[in-house]
């Protein structure tokens, strides 16, 4: 048990960055950990090397205790190693290892899809199946018994029933607590029936009461079942999941079942990345006080974009994953009509193919007005921030969103859907009393949604006006210190 002040947290994830990112978890799984650390407490994570992980950049060397590791996937006999290397922050160094096998992980580059076909890689459930699996060699070849396991998704969400079946009897695992963070409900981590017989857990749980739903495994669902207590990474969401159907992925009463097990912590932002004031990657640095220098930025984002630098013309900028929960959909129907305002539209990032091919299309038919880089580039989303006047997050549901928070502090204005993490961070702007740091739509309607960009660009004429809407932003704390002390408590709340 963590009597003394200082915890042990094994944090379990499936993607970090600098190593690896497809969205916002990643960003929070090296933030989170090295917060922790610095308050004083120990984390190590575990994550996947994937083929496209550098290991001599980032120095990943052998472990000989860790090496040549056995376990079962059904009939199956893998081999892994955990290899180890360090997280390196401005004032935390947290030790992180990763899962090294070939097949699974090594031979691949992306994470989750096959890039060429575009769907989900058919053997995730083993991939994962190993992650789950592998954190428990490890704290057993290691002797370093975390406190708490604190796991991400549905990529580590067996963890809780194998500890508390396969693994009930080890003395070492015992008092180990889980946490399991929803990053999104919307992706649960489903398989055919015949999948159980690969994780090795026992009989019993082959059931719509144990690992399935609606009579498929659903790592999800397994996890919501078997930790010891569940948050999600904003307070709105942990409300919207529990009563609004859609939002929860069809687990609603899954999660009504936890519900007092059940805690909203927003995240936060790690001021050494996204900083105006401090960012090497963009063209030039600036501040509340040099707001001139973002024009360089908005100059280079047009530059790097092919689009002619009009620095009158407000930009909007997008950096997201392309599907429908995040408001594609809606963006889709009210594309022609965006397109018709006097704006530049600028758009990264990756996701379903249907949207690839829209957006393909787009930049053909808009030029000079839209353009998009269907490709994950951290330096691009840098400049996106930076560059731009306007920020869009039309999503369906939100769990936390990362982006609004990184548009505010560049003093880049979000335009945003009312929900989960959008609502508790974005407050719609009120000409009247002058409060506000954004523009909020709230119904899911595409009619809304060019409703409200066009009261942005009405505000945009009002030089004053949006300039004290960009100061406003900017000075808003969204360090994470608050939210880590959240999470401490929370651990130690669950250790009582
Ligand atoms: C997921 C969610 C996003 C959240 C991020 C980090 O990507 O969709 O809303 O900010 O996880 O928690």
């Amino acid at each position: 048990m963590a009597s003394a002040k200082s915890l042990k947290i094994l944090f379990v994830t499936s993607e970090v960055v600098p190593f690896v990112k497809t969205g916002g978890l990643a960003d929070v799984s090296s933030a989170l950990p090295q917060k922790l650390q610095e308050l004083g407490h120990q984390v190590r994570i575990v994550v996947p090397k994937y083929g496209s992980i550098d290991e001599r950049k980032y120095k990943i060397h052998e472990v000989v205790r860790l090496k040549d590791l056995t376990t079962m996937i059904g009939k199956k006999e893998v081999v892994y190693s955990l290899r180890s290397s360090f997280l390196v922050g401005s004032k935390a160094r947290v030790q992180i290892y990763f899962l090294d096998n070939d097949e699974y992980f090594g031979s691949r580059h992306s994470l989750y899809r096959d890039p060429v076909k575009g769907n989900n890689f058919k053997d995730n459930d083993e991939r994962f199946i190993l992650l789950s699996k592998s954190v428990f060699e490890l704290i057993d070849k290691l002797g370093w018994v975390p406190d708490v396991i604190h796991i991400n998704d549905w990529q580590t969400s067996l963890i809780p029933a194998y500890q508390k079946t396969l693994y009930k009897d080890n003395e070492q695992f015992k008092n180990i607590k889980t946490l399991l963070t929803i990053h999104n409900i919307g992706q649960q981590g489903i398989f055919p029936k015949t999948s159980f017989s690969k994780t090795g857990l026992p009989d019993t749980l082959n059931n719509n009461n144990g690992i399935l739903f609606k009579d498929k495994v659903n790592f999800l669902k397994t996890g919501l079942k078997y930790a010891d207590t569940i948050s999600t990474v904003s307070e709105s969401y942990s409300k919207e999941i529990c009563k609004i159907p859609e939002i929860s992925g069809g687990l609603k009463a899954e999660i009504n079942c936890r519900k007092k097990d059940l805690f909203g912590i927003v995240n936060g932002i790690d001021p050494l990345i996204w900083n105006p004031e401090k960012d090497k990657i963009i063209a030039k640095k600036f501040s509340s006080t040099s707001l001139i220098n973002k024009l360089t930025n908005k100059e280079e984002l047009a530059d790097k974009f092919g689009l002619d630098y009009e620095p009158e013309i407000p930009t909007i900028g997008m950096i997201s994953r392309l599907e429908d929960d995040k408001g594609f959909d809606l963006l889709k129907k009210t594309f022609k009509e965006i397109m018709a305002l006097d704006i530049k539209f600028v758009l990264l990032g990756t996701g379903e193919k249907k949207y690839h091919k829209f957006f393909e299309e787009a930049e053909m038919k808009y030029a000079n007005k839209f353009a998009c880089y269907l490709g994950f580039d951290d330096d691009l989303a840098h400049l996106i921030e930076a560059g731009s006047d306007m920020f869009l997050m039309p999503s369906k549901y939100e769990p936390c969103g990362l982006n609004q928070m990184y548009s505010l502090v560049y003093g880049t204005i979000p335009i945003v859907r009312k929900t989960g993490g959008l609502a508790d961070t974005v407050e719609n702007y009120d000409a009247k009393t002058k409060k506000g740091n954004g523009f909020v739509f709230t119904k899911y309607d595409s009619k809304d949604l060019l409703s409200v960009i066009n009261k942005a660009l009405t505000l945009y004429q009002d030089k004053k006006a949006w300039e004290r809407l960009m100061k406003a932003g900017m000075k808003v704390d969204f360090s994470w210190l608050k939210s880590a002390k959240n999470y401490v408590s929370l651990y130690k709340n669950i250790l009582k």
